[in-house]
């Protein structure tokens, strides 16, 4: 459970919370400093340390670069972990992030990351950064496998920054990962929104690359590896980016000699060099907004080989009209965070300068589009 301490409520904490608290920063903190825990006035120094700790709380509710304390606390309502996020010039810092030592190596500080991240994401705080000494290798290594990636690093810090959204997406998709071919197989079986057609979108992008004699394939967005394990069997070369670890794993498992990027689209292709005959976006380009999908189609551009072919399987429809209709129908489990495509908004952007479009519209759900390097 989150709980979230700022302002004025800081001052009328319950001793007992402020000792919970304490106690999960106190572990090290007289080593930290310098001193020996056979010191004779060990525990003055002690008492001391825990003093400044309590006046550094109780001043945190007069400081307006405080967002707020955040604290975990297990099914006992013991704390089982702590971190704050503050505002400094500009930019939101995670700070302080610490598990109490007797809860270690059970994803405490995973679990209240991913809440801060939800609370950040209601308070419209979409980008943080957290700086890290570079000889805490344990906290490095936690920034990284979260997906933080580094902003600037010196002989002394590590400087981190963490996409909010992409990291609630990629918790979410983490946690999917195990059971997402068995929910997309029960959405196209009861022919529902969001998956009705997802066979047919599937057997379209066989068809289409299967024609290229082992085409050069990047998925984007390749999850379990469902729309590519039939090309890489065919002999196919695919590379994979996608942000959720969990999903990477699975798809690995089928297509062993596969390249695999773990990062977001934009960053994945600071990684890539290469160019490709086709991309593929397969149920993953409504992820992005309407404009950062068009940006992101023409970089693209520069990665397809010559008569280069981007593929995109979708929740998809002719016009803007069709997608509210397809919006109220399905208004009960409809997801407003997805921009499913439209064939109109395509058609009406700069990407009809740079490719030749074709659409097929698969069923009311979904359609397929191929946009062809001009
Ligand atoms: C609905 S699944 C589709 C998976 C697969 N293409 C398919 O058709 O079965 C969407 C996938 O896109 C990934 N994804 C979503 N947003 C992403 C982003 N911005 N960068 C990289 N991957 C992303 C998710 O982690 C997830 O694995």
């Amino acid at each position: 459970m989150l709980e979230i301490w700022k302002g004025k409520q800081i001052l009328q904490l319950k001793d007992n919370y402020i000792e919970q608290w304490f106690d999960v920063l106190n572990y090290g903190l007289v080593e930290d400093r310098g001193f020996r825990l056979n010191d004779a006035n060990i525990e003055e120094i002690k008492s001391n340390i825990r003093k400044d700790y309590i006046e550094y709380l109780m001043s945190c509710s007069m400081d307006k670069n405080l967002q707020a304390y955040y604290i975990l606390r297990d099914e006992y309502n013991t704390i089982v972990a702590v971190c704050r996020i503050v505002f400094d010039e500009g930019e939101y810092y995670l700070e302080g992030l610490e598990t109490h030592r007797d809860y270690y190596r059970r994803g405490f500080a995973t679990k209240l990351l991913f809440l801060v991240m939800q609370e950040l994401k209601r308070n419209n705080i979409l980008k943080i950064y957290s700086i890290v000494r570079n000889h805490n290798a344990k906290s490095i290594n936690f920034h990284r496998k979260n997906g933080f990636t580094i902003v600037m690093e010196d002989k002394t810090n590590t400087k981190f920054s963490l996409n909010v959204e992409n990291k609630i997406r990629q918790d979410l998709f983490d946690q999917w990962a195990k059971g997402y071919n068995k929910s997309v197989l029960k959405s196209e079986k009861e022919a529902n929104y969001p998956f009705a057609g997802y066979s047919e979108v599937k057997y379209s992008v066989f068809d289409i690359i299967s024609d290229k004699h082992k085409a050069k394939v990047l998925e984007m967005g390749v999850g379990t590896g469902e729309i590519t394990k039939p090309l890489y069997d065919l002999g196919c070369e695919i590379t994979g980016v996608d942000l959720s670890n969990k999903m990477i794993e699975i798809a690995k498992s089928y297509m062993k000699k596969a390249t695999f990027i773990l990062a977001d689209f934009s960053d994945a292709l600071n990684e890539i060099s290469n160019k490709f005959d086709f991309i593929v976006f397969s149920y993953s380009i409504h992820h992005l907004s309407y404009n950062n999908q068009i940006e992101l189609l023409i970089k693209l551009n520069n990665y397809l080989n010559e008569d280069g072919v981007i593929i995109i399987g979708d929740v998809s429809t002719l016009t803007l009209e069709d997608m509210n209709q397809l919006q109220n129908k399905y208004a009960a489990i409809w997801d407003d965070e997805e921009y499913y495509p439209i064939l109109k908004k395509y058609q009406l952007s700069q990407l009809v300068d740079i490719y030749k479009l074709r659409y097929v519209q698969i069923n009311e759900v979904a359609g397929v589009y191929k946009f062809r390097k001009k």
